[in-house]
């Protein structure tokens, strides 16, 4: 944003967010950052529900509103550009966050998986920026913040469906940084690890095994939402293309860049072998 002033900014309070995801974890946490700024918030969410207990945890007087918003359907996103246009006058940052995880080998892994986290993570991103890029032109610019994850930098085994989609939003993210600068629209890239979120309740495992791991990795993670949003927020005020979160993260990413193939890849098999081995969380007991 610093570095994208529109003719339109003015004090926080005039300024328009759109999130998508944002009626859990990391989307929700973004919504409370940004309303504690002034902020106009709009969340779109398939969850009303959670969608309507969101909103309802925002900063006092802060401008709120839930548009139920099914990222798989283009629709759905245009009705609420159209929404964001007619009633506030546009939008200022749109994020691209909603998702969904998908974990086990290549050869378990079902293909309607693939196709049901294809169409949720990347084709969600797509047509997201698709569909806010007109709104942004016409308004003299914006912003584009992808959720992508460290997985679509450094690429474990065991979730290369998940890593595939989130290569993928860093490969889109970077084509449109360059091709919509002309048009005043900044774009950004978010590349956390793991932090606890809801993420796991709808995750889809190849085996019971997977599914504890995924858990586990989620549920126990050091890191919460609410300081990922921190840092995605200051990143997006800096005009940062990309975020990183986790300093781990940051440190593979830079291995993989400078070492030479053979040896980031055995370093990477090891740091693998042992997030594979993370033991799961023990299931809650079930009423009897
Ligand atoms: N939690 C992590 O460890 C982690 C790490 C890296 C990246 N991420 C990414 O962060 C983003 C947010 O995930 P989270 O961890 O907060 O998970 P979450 O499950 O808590 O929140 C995801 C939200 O997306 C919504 N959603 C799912 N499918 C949707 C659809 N088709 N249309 C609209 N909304 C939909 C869900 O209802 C939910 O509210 C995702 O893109 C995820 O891949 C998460």
């Amino acid at each position: 944003m610093a570095r994208h002033e529109r003719p339109g900014d003015g004090p926080a309070g005039g300024k328009r967010i759109f999130v998508t995801g944002g009626a859990s974890g990391l989307g929700r946490a973004l919504a409370e950052r940004y309303a504690r700024e002034g902020w106009r918030v709009c969340i779109g969410d398939l969850d009303e529900a959670r969608g309507e207990a969101a909103l309802a945890g925002l900063a006092a007087g802060a401008e709120r509103r839930f548009l139920r918003c099914d990222v798989t359907h283009e629709e759905d996103l245009a009705a609420a550009a159209r929404w964001l246009e007619e009633t506030w006058g546009g939008v200022d940052v749109v994020v691209n966050n909603a998702g969904v995880a998908v974990s086990g080998g290549i050869a378990e892994t079902p293909l309607a998986d693939w196709q049901w986290i294809v169409d949720v993570n990347l084709l969600g991103v797509v047509r997201g920026c698709k569909v806010f890029t007109p709104l942004f032109r016409r308004i003299g610019g914006g912003h584009l913040v992808n959720i992508a994850s460290m997985a679509g930098l450094v690429h474990p085994p065991m979730m290369s469906a998940y890593a595939a989609t989130k290569a993928a939003v860093v490969a889109l993210s970077e084509a449109l940084r360059i091709e919509l600068a002309p048009d005043r629209i900044a774009v950004t890239v978010v590349c956390p690890g793991f932090f606890r979120t809801s993420l796991a309740d709808s995750a889809r495992a190849a085996s019971p095994e997977i599914d504890g791991v995924t858990r586990a990795l989620v549920v126990r993670a050091r890191r919460t939402a609410p300081e990922m949003a921190e840092l995605i927020y200051r990143g997006v005020e800096r005009g940062d293309f990309l975020v990183l979160t986790h300093r781990d993260g940051k440190l593979s990413f830079l291995l993989k860049r400078l070492l030479p193939f053979p040896l980031y890849s055995r370093i990477l098999a090891r740091g693998a072998r042992k997030m594979l081995s993370r033991r799961p969380e023990p299931r809650p007991a079930s009423p009897s």
